[in-house]
């Protein structure tokens, strides 16, 4: 079959390109997709306000969300090793007058620095109602790339899933003893659709969602919520090496930002962009149907 000429492709792919759009809008959970339909955060009367950890504050989808959540009121404690930029973002929060937030530098890959994080964090603020496991770090690289390369998977375990639990571990015994608290993973929709080239990547990501999972089933009747969010593509300097990016829609940071304050307000159990739910499906029904697209999406993208 003959090449399409360049102009009718770039025609088509205008619908392709808002289709996509669309449906890359996380939905789930009850939420709803609009503010109006959602109650306030979790307000706790004696304190005026819910305390909100953001880890990756200083930066992305972690920043725009911590800022958000400020505005909403929350009391937001914001983590990073980039200690400079938590200072000018919670000096921003505080100058605009539209809520509080505390810089707590931290890196979340130093499992002591995590133990002293929570104790330090619960010991100034006497709670911490909500969680959000924001920060993380990507990798994308082929397996036949990967032979001398296995602390690329040493890595993103240790940021995006050990250190995750570890903050779980040491924020969730408080918040059972009050009988409320929420937890957010930042996930992805590559865990659903199983994105090549980044088996490393996205199998950390899946870890803490299946520890997740078990643990809420252990915590359900203590007031706890474990909520993931399968975040689609998001233009934040995590993606910007990856020029072949640069075309494909992304949602803002300020975008995906509401979306967690939404997932804290609303308590979903899952949001994700429906066409991972679409993937995922067809996936559980042909597995081997999916090899075909995931191969064809392989083989037209480069390194
Ligand atoms: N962008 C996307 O398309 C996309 C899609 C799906 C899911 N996500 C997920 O969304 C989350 C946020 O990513 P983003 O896109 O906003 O990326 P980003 O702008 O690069 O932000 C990453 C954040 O993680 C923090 N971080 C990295 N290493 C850390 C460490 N060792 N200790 C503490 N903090 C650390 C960074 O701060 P410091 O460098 O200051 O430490 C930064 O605040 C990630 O979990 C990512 O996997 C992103």
């Amino acid at each position: 079959m003959a090449p399409l000429p360049r102009r009718l492709r770039r025609a088509a792919l205008v619908p392709a390109g808002a289709l996509l759009r669309i449906a890359s809008r996380p939905v789930g959970g009850g939420t709803g997709m609009t503010r109006a339909a959602l109650g306030p955060l979790v307000g706790r009367p004696d304190a005026g306000g819910s305390v909100v950890m953001v880890t990756g504050a200083s930066s992305g989808i972690g920043e725009a969300a911590a800022r958000r959540l400020a505005a909403e009121g929350a009391t937001v404690l914001l983590v990073a090793r980039g200690a400079e930029a938590l200072d000018r973002i919670a000096s921003e929060i505080g100058a605009s007058g539209a809520g509080e937030a505390r810089p707590h530098p931290c890196d979340l890959t130093d499992l002591e620095a995590i133990d002293d994080l929570c104790e330090r964090a619960l010991a100034e603020h006497g709670a911490v109602d909500v969680l959000v496991n924001n920060a993380g770090r990507s990798i994308r690289r082929s397996v036949d790339r990967s032979g001398d390369r296995f602390h690329d998977f040493q890595r993103t375990m240790q940021l995006n899933y050990f250190g995750a639990i570890r903050l779980i571990l040491g924020l969730l015994p408080a918040m059972r003893e009050r009988g409320q608290g929420q937890v957010v993973n930042v996930s992805s929709a590559g865990v659903q659709i199983r994105t090549p080239r980044f088996s490393g990547y996205i199998a950390s990501k899946a870890a803490l969602e299946a520890f997740s999972d078990a643990v809420q089933a252990e915590t359900r009747e203590d007031g706890i919520r474990f909520t993931t969010i399968s975040m689609p593509l998001v233009r934040t300097p995590m993606i910007s090496p990856t020029r072949q990016y640069e075309r494909i829609p992304a949602l803002t940071p300020e975008e995906a930002g509401r979306l967690v304050v939404d997932a804290v307000s609303g308590r979903p159990r899952r949001v994700a962009p429906p066409f991972a739910h679409v993937l995922a499906a067809v996936d559980r029904v042909s597995p081997e149907a999916m090899d075909v697209v995931r191969s064809r999406v392989y083989r037209m993208f480069g390194e």
